[in-house]
C-alpha cells in the first residue's frame, strides 16, 4: 500500500495548486503516494464554524480549540499511523526524518494557526510536532506541503532518476557543485573547461573541490 497522507487545515486552498504540480502532482497521478486535504471546519459544529477562541491567562491572538481538532483526528487516525503538528517549537526536518516517513503508511498532518493549539491537543492526539526551519510562518499549511514535498523525494518512483537523489547536497553533507549546459559559450560567459574535457575523474575532482568551497563560504557549519 503507497503512503497515505491526510491534512488538516484552516487553508485547504493554499495546497490546491501543490498537489496538482510537477515531480509531487505526477506522483499522485501515477498512485505512488495518496494526499487528501481536509478543512478543519468541517469538524466545527457551531453555525459559524468557530474553530478557535481567546487564551486561558490573556495574551494577544487566538488559539485553535481541542474540540474539532480531536473529533477529526479521531475520525482520520488509522492504527500505526503518525499524527504530526507543524510548528516552530517541533524538531527540525532534516533528510533523514523525512526518509523515515516515506516509509510510514498513513501521516495524519495537523497545521496550526494563530498564536498555537490548545495543548490537550498536543498531549493527547499528537505523535510528534516538526518544524521546517527557524522562522514563523502565518499557518503551518506551507510547511504541511514542505514536509510532504520533501519525503515524496524518498518515494521510489517519484524522482525519475534513483542518481539525483544520491548526487546532492545534504545526502553528501555537502552542498551542490555548479551546474552547466548547452551553449557552452552564452554572452561571452564559457563553462569551465575541465567539464568538456571527457576526463571522468578529473571532472569528480573539481566537482568535489567546488563542493567544499561552497560549503566553506556559506555553511561552515556543515563541515564541522
Ligand atoms: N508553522 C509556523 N511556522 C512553522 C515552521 N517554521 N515550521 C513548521 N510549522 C510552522
Amino acid at each position: 500500500m503507497p503512503l497515505q497522507i491526510d491534512i488538516l487545515t484552516l487553508f485547504p486552498r493554499m495546497l490546491d495548486g501543490f498537489l496538482s504540480e510537477s515531480i509531487l502532482g505526477k506522483g499522485l497521478e501515477r498512485g505512488l503516494l495518496g494526499v487528501k486535504v481536509h478543512d478543519l471546519r468541517n469538524w466545527t459544529t457551531d453555525k459559524h464554524r468557530t474553530a478557535d477562541d481567546r487564551p486561558f491567562g490573556g495574551g494577544a491572538g487566538m488559539v485553535l480549540k481541542p474540540e474539532p481538532v480531536f473529533a477529526a483526528i479521531e475520525q482520520l487516525q488509522t492504527p500505526g499511523c503518525r499524527r504530526i503538528y507543524l510548528t516552530p517549537d517541533g524538531v527540525p526536518l532534516s533528510p533523514a526524518l523525512a526518509e523515515e516517513l516515506s516509509r510510514q503508511q498513513h501521516l495524519v498532518l495537523l497545521s496550526g494557526h494563530y498564536e498555537g493549539i490548545d495543548q490537550r491537543i498536543r498531549d493527547q492526539v499528537i505523535d510528534l510536532e516538526i518544524s521546517i526551519g527557524d522562522y514563523v510562518l502565518t499557518n503551518g499549511t506551507l510547511a504541511a506541503a514542505v514536509l510532504i514535498d520533501a519525503l515524496s523525494r524518498f518515494i521510489p518512483g517519484v524522482l525519475g532518476e534513483e542518481k539525483s537523489l544520491t548526487h546532492e547536497s545534504f545526502t553528501s553533507k555537502l552542498l551542490d557543485f555548479p551546474q552547466y549546459t548547452r551553449p557552452a559559450e552564452f554572452r561571452g560567459m564559457s563553462i569551465p573547461e575541465v567539464l568538456l574535457s571527457g576526463n571522468h575523474a578529473e571532472i569528480e575532482k573539481w566537482r568535489q573541490a567546488r563542493q567544499r568551497e561552497k560549503t566553506r563560504q556559506v555553511r561552515p557549519d556543515l563541515l564541522k
